[in-house]
Formats: structure tokens, sequence, C-alpha cells
């Protein structure tokens, strides 16, 4: 596997790719890698035949009281895990490899609407720094497709309207949420955890699939669930930034004969402020 912190040197190699006639892939992430970040590269593999995976710690997505000095870096592990997973080229560069001028000066991009809703509404800003970022790093490397977690399905949506609006030729794809055996989804924010949040933190995953359940039986009021799922999180110990129920397609609020939904959820625990969601198909009114 390449190693590159350079953005000219990862565009000649994909440019040497493209040439020979290989398709490219591009896995973006922020490293500290588990095996949900390992579940898209596997994907991305099955797909193209150069895998890209993208490792930084974007600042411009964290809030001046967010994480990100203390988000975990361990990149001569990820660099282990990507090496045997079978990634062509680890893209790990420094701040100014991206934002030349610096973050404050830097040209934003910014999907309205769905970015300052649900994780948007307690994180602002968060959405257009993913945004910013994201295009840039396809701007580099410019993969025929790119994967993203499930896990994070709101950036899945923002980020589809993104490309879609500016006409960025990249298919987006999206590979499941991969969780441990107690269903909690698999993040690396699960290591701000004690062991005693630990053993409570499945409940997040819990009452986002009881929810999905009442609705799949035919519950149509989806204020009363969301209330109902965020009372049950408080008594659990959680502090819930919102449960909700949207439509799958736009994450709008669904109506009667809206079907494919989901549920998502945004809640800290302890110091980990944990997100999840789950699919569910509306049943028949009741
Ligand atoms: O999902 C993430 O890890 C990040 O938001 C992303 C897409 C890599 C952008 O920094």
């Amino acid at each position: 596997m390449q190693f590159l912190r350079d953005a000219g040197a990862v565009r000649r190699t994909v440019a040497a790719w493209s040439a020979a006639g290989d398709s490219v892939a591009l896995v973006p992430t922020m490293g500290n890698l588990h095996a949900g970040h390992i579940a898209l590269v596997e994907a991305a593999r099955r797909r193209v035949a150069r895998v890209v995976v993208s490792i930084f710690v974007n600042p411009t997505q964290f809030g001046p009281r967010e994480d990100f000095a203390a988000y975990p870096r361990t990149l001569p592990a990820d660099r282990r895990l990507l090496g045997a997973a079978g990634a062509d080229l680890l893209f790990a560069p420094g701040v100014k490899a991206l934002y030349p001028h610096d973050t404050h000066r830097a040209v934003t991009v910014s999907v309205p609407g769905l970015s300052g809703e649900l994780c948007g509404a307690s994180r602002p800003g968060h959405f257009d720094g993913v945004c910013s970022v994201v295009l840039r790093l396809l701007n580099v490397v410019r993969p025929e497709v790119a994967l993203f977690g499930e896990k994070d399905f709101q950036q899945l949506a923002i980020l589809r309207r993104l490309v879609a609006d500016l006409q960025v030729p990249v298919a987006m794809a999206c590979v499941a949420t991969v969780r441990e055996p107690d269903g909690l989804a698999m993040s690396s924010r699960n290591q701000y955890l004690t062991p005693a949040e630990r053993s409570v933190a499945p409940l997040l995953a819990e009452t986002l699939r009881d929810c999905a359940k009442r609705i799949a039986a035919g519950r149509k009021d989806y204020a009363r669930l969301e209330r109902d799922a965020v009372r049950r999180l408080r008594a659990g110990g959680f502090r819930p930034d919102y449960v909700a129920v949207r439509t799958a397609n736009d994450l709008a609020r669904p109506g009667p004969d809206d079907r494919r939904l989901r549920v998502l959820a945004a809640a800290w625990l302890g110091r980990a402020r944990l997100i999840d969601n789950v699919p569910v198909s509306a049943g028949s009114r009741r």
C-alpha cells in the first residue's frame, strides 16, 4: 500500500491508474479505524480495481467546544489495518494540503436546509465542514465511486445533495452500519465511554429498533413515538439531542403515506455523543 501526504502525488498516482484503465474508489475517513471502516474498504474492493482511503481529522467539522483535540489519532495502527484490508493508497494530508489559506479563510460549501436540522441543529456548521472537506478530497482523488457508512445517515443524505447539485462526477455508495455483538454501532467515539456507560450504550440501538417495530406494526403517531424514545433514553442515563422519524430518501418529516422511513437519534452518554439510525417500512394505518 502506498502512503502519500501530498495532494499532487495522489493526483499523479490516480491519473496513472486511470490511464491504465483501472477504476478508483475513495473511502474518506478520520482514521482510528474499526471494523466499520474496513467494511467500507472491502465493499470498495468488490467494486473497483484501486482503493484510496483518506485519513484526515478535519478541523472545520468540529465546533469550538467539540473534541477535535481529543479525537483519537492512531495512524500507525490504521496503516497496518488498511494494508491488511487491501487498500492501494492511504492519503493522509496535513491541514495545509487541503486548506492552503488556513481554515478560517477557507472556501466553504453548504447544503441548505438539511444541514441545520437533526445533528446540524446541535452542531452548527458541522455539515458545512464535512461538505467542504469531502469536496476537496473528491477533487484531489477524482474517484468513480466514494463510499460512506450508513451510521452517518444524515451526512450521507447531505453529501448526495452536494454532489448532485454541484454535478460532481462520482457515484455515492453506502455500506450498512457495523455493530458490536450487543448492537452498539461501531464508532471511534465509543472509546470515550466508561465501562459503566459502555454497558448501557446498546440502549440507543434497542430504543431505535423498538420504535421502528411500532412503526412497522402500523403506528403513525411519530411525534409521540419520538417523545417516548427520548424519555426512555433519559431514563437509561443518556442526554438525548433528538430522536426523529424521517423519510429515508430526503430526511423530510413523513406524511401518512410515506412508507420508506428512517428512525435517527443522537444522544450523549458521558462525554460521548453517539448517533445511530435504523430503517423501517411503515406498516398500514392502525
Ligand atoms: O464520516 C467521517 O468520518 C467524516 O465526516 C468524513 C466523511 C471523513 C469527512 O471528514
